[in-house]
């Protein structure tokens, strides 16, 4: 199908309010986070899709920090109305021509198996169109986003791997900074980190931290790595964590992103 009557055109202040409009009528919690994420990260890398002058569809790309090339996918929707004709693949089709041009190795979505009384899995139809774009599941946490609602991670290869280069972190060491609640979840929190000096971060000291998580009432701790990381592997499962998943060439081709969580309650 041509689908030449539609626009697929970069995102202006204009159109947010129809965007969000869109969201909303979908999810209204959808509505929130992607409200703030156009306030506060901007509409850079985000597309509508135009119908005669309205706006019936948006879709987009954030590049993910400190990786080579590497990108998610921001909010996908379409209006209601304009479901079923393919327009959700055309979308996609236009964006990664756009990521191809800039020489993306791969592209994540994040989403979710929520399902309600009246529509059952409200993102399937979604996720269907991810798996036949190819798009592979890589990653899924069970009560992530609330008890119940898993999150779940799809990856989709842009360019052939290249052999990996030379390990950049292994003699790296690794200070602990925040405990912070994770976005659009319930007492859910991650742990940041940055590289400094030769050392890695102890055992008790993230022993401290998980203690500061129970006080806050968190449910699970999250934490992640390049895979070349190797030394945080002793420490995080003395405190209690366990590998939950691998986000394949995330960082660069041959090094993965190892993630980690810890169940508190
Ligand atoms: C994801 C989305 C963009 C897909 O767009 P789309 O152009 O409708 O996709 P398709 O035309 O390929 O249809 C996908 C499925 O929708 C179903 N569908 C939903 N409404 C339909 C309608 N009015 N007419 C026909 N099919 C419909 C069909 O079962 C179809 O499945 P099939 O390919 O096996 O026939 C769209 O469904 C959407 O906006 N969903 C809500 C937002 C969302 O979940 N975003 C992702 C957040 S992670």
């Amino acid at each position: 199908m041509q689908h030449t009557e539609y626009k697929f055109r970069p995102m202006k202040r204009r159109h947010v309010d129809a965007v969000l409009k869109i969201i909303d009528a979908h999810d209204d919690d959808d509505f929130e986070y992607a409200r703030d994420s156009y306030e506060y990260s901007g509409r850079s890398g985000q597309y509508v899709l135009m119908y005669e002058d309205a706006v019936i569809g948006v879709t987009g790309y954030r590049r993910a920090s400190d990786t080579d090339n590497t990108f998610w996918l921001s909010w996908t929707y379409l209006d209601a109305e304009y479901h079923g004709q393919k327009l959700g693949k055309y979308m996609l089709d236009k964006l990664l021509d756009i990521l191809k041009q800039k020489k993306a190795r791969k592209l994540f979505v994040s989403t979710s198996d929520y399902a309600d009384y009246e529509r059952g899995n409200i993102y399937l139809d979604a996720i269907k169109l991810y798996k036949s774009m190819g798009f592979n599941e890589e990653i899924v946490h069970p009560d992530y986003y609330n008890p119940g609602e898993s999150q779940l991670i799809y990856g989709l290869v842009l360019q052939p791997p290249q052999p990996a280069k030379k390990r950049p972190n292994e003699k790296r060491g690794i200070v602990l900074t925040e405990l912070f609640e994770i976005d659009e979840t319930e007492d859910v929190y991650a742990v940041d980190w940055r590289f400094s000096g030769r050392k890695c971060f102890t055992t008790d000291e993230m022993k401290r931290l998980l203690d500061d998580a129970r006080e806050r009432n968190a449910h699970s701790v999250f934490i992640s790595f390049p895979s070349d990381v190797r030394k945080v592997f002793e420490p995080l499962e003395a405190s209690g964590f366990q590998p939950c998943g691998i986000l394949e060439n995330y960082f660069e081709d041959g090094l993965h992103e190892y993630q980690f969580r810890c169940t508190l309650r």
